[in-house]
């Protein structure tokens, strides 16, 4: 078996173990144990959820006096503790639902949107970037200052770019890949910390 794939298996078979729906809840674990996006009382966005892992991640994490609602175009099963709503985040109506049910702006956005891919990655990655650039008009909307969002982005032609415009928009900024993201696959992750 090859490294990768031992890699792969290996998170499936965590996630599977402890009951996370998704290996992505490792990345949003392991780059939150560095950067510490979610503490403990946080309000939590989450743009693009299903199936939940995230989620779960950051219910974990904000706790009792936190609050996690998940957004996605697909329907997520319920987790316990969290709300979610089934919606396009391009959608008009997006922020106020947001707005009204935590009664105040958000500590944290986390956001992990894909497009349906067609396998044209310069296609993928434009979709994505756009994607990214109508959280971050939800986000304008939603953070309180000093709060803390999360992107993936897909690497590409327009990263760089999503890397600056997110750079002046924040205290501190970095691009990071997290063992738990597949090495081959061209994603990236923006951690935003201290919202201006
Ligand atoms: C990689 S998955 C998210 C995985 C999730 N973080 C987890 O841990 O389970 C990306 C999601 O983005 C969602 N998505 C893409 N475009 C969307 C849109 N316009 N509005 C809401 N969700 C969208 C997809 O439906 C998909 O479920």
């Amino acid at each position: 078996m090859k490294l990768i794939d031992a890699k792969r298996d290996q998170y499936r078979k965590l996630a599977h173990e402890q009951g996370f729906r998704s290996r992505a809840a490792y990345k949003l674990k392991e780059m939150n144990k560095s950067y510490r996006i979610i503490g403990p009382g946080s309000y939590v966005v989450d743009l693009g959820c299903a199936p939940g892992g995230w989620v779960q991640v950051a219910q974990k994490i904000s706790g009792n006096q936190g609050k996690v609602l998940g957004i996605d175009l697909s329907f997520v099963e319920e987790i316990p503790n969290a709300k979610i709503i089934q919606h396009d985040i391009e959608s008009i109506d997006v922020v106020d639902e947001i707005i009204s049910y935590f009664g105040k702006k958000a500590d944290s956005l986390i956001c992990d949107l894909s497009p349906q891919v067609s396998g044209n990655w310069s296609v993928d990655h434009a979709a994505q970037i756009s994607l990214n650039y109508s959280a971050v008009r939800i986000m304008d909307q939603v953070l309180n200052k000093k709060g803390n969002a999360l992107f993936k982005v897909f690497d590409g032609e327009y990263s760089a770019e999503f890397f600056d415009f997110m750079k002046k928009k924040f205290i501190k900024t970095k691009r990071t890949k997290p063992n738990a993201s597949r090495k081959p696959s061209s994603e990236l992750y923006c951690i935003c910390l201290g919202y201006l």
